[in-house]
């Protein structure tokens, strides 16, 4: 009943209105709705999609990508809209307001966004604090940076200074070395800035799993000299990916700068998830994200190797009932490919 209302007054109401505003004005509302718990909409409960996150039992692989809820104000609403875990962030040492507005913009024909909101972020303390007041039992993920004024020489020192802050209240952490929308920080995933970065959080590694966040427009090569050295130095996995600054998959016509988020981001995120998984084996987490729009691409990453996979941009195109479509779709698959249960994905 409560879907069915949600739903309606997404379709109806918001959706048209929405899509006619300022991409961040919407955004805003769509979070505020969220925060205020106007909408939600639950995800099947179904034995068969049932997995893990680090040892934490969920219900099903789909969570909500970092950037959505970059300050933890919607923490404990995610679960209502059908998410199994939530990453929280770019969470910034300091609090700072990000770029210059407009800097998100849709690509409706594409299925995409562009974005350089630059970590707009509350900072570590505020998020913090809110964080330890949460009530959601669903895994929540971290994912932090640097402010933007800091020196990659100094980088460590934030990390660290984050990290510290925000291992007690996460149930993991996110590195973010791969925003193209902070200066020079893809900068940091060479292997000898990632071993520095992974030495200087060892204490925390001991407490929370780490996972490095890494770009779709590194080489094959270098992801790999990239996630090598992460894992001997620590980290239990990785995000792949971020947004890409390659523009040959748009159709659109744009020459904003930014990150592309969406459809056309699948095929990259889905080889760097393959190529990962193939070269380190199994040892460690792969939450894939990067175009997952339906069931079917959701089935397409678990096959890719990864564990756990994230949604942005779909959430923002098909409204508050995408997880429980995802998955409904991912059901339907599974049962024409003749798929029991997503234990048979893992070899
Ligand atoms: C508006 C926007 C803001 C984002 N902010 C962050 C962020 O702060 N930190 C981060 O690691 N990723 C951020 N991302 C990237 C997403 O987490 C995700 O990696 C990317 O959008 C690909 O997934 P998608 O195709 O499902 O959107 C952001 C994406 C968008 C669209």
């Amino acid at each position: 009943m409560r879907t069915r209302r949600a739903l309606v007054i997404y379709e109806k109401l918001i959706k048209p209105f929405a899509f006619r505003m300022d991409a961040e004005r919407a955004h805003n509302l769509a979070l505020w709705l969220i925060e205020n718990g106007f909408v939600t909409c639950a995800a099947p409960n179904e034995p068969h999609l049932r997995t893990t996150l680090f040892q934490h039992p969920i219900p099903h692989p789909l969570g909500l990508a970092a950037g959505f809820d970059k300050n933890g104000t919607a923490i404990d609403q995610w679960s209502g809209l059908g998410f199994s875990f939530a990453e929280i962030g770019t969470v910034t040492p300091k609090p700072q307001p990000g770029n210059e507005k407009p800097r998100l913009f849709r690509l409706v024909e594409d299925g995409a966004i562009i974005n350089r909101m630059g970590f707009n972020s509350h900072g570590a303390a505020a998020v913090s604090k809110r964080l330890e007041q949460r009530q959601t039992r669903i895994p929540i993920g971290v994912n932090i940076g640097k402010n933007k004024t800091t020196p990659n020489e100094k980088a460590a020192e934030e990390y660290v200074e984050c990290a510290e802050r925000l291992a007690p209240v996460a149930d993991y952490l996110v590195i973010n070395v791969s925003s193209p929308n902070t200066p020079g920080i893809r900068d940091l995933q060479t292997p000898s800035e990632i071993r520095t970065l992974l030495q200087r959080l060892h204490p925390v590694s001991m407490k929370r799993p780490i996972l490095i966040k890494l770009s779709p427009d590194s080489s094959d090569a270098d992801l790999c000299a990239a996630a090598g050295a992460a894992l001997e130095s620590g980290a239990q996995g990785f995000v792949l990916t971020n947004t890409t600054t390659d523009r040959s998959g748009l159709s659109s016509t744009t020459n904003e700068q930014g990150g592309v988020s969406g459809k056309p981001l699948r095929c990259r995120a889905v080889d760097v998830c393959k190529r990962i998984r193939r070269e380190f084996g199994r040892n460690f987490a792969i939450i894939g994200v990067g175009g997952v729009f339906t069931g079917a691409d959701l089935l397409e990453r678990l096959k890719a190797g990864a564990d756990v996979c994230q949604i942005y941009t779909a959430f923002a195109f098909r409204g508050p009932c995408t997880a429980r479509k995802i998955l409904e779709e991912l059901q339907q698959q599974m049962a024409a490919e003749g798929i029991r249960t997503l234990n048979e994905l893992s070899p």
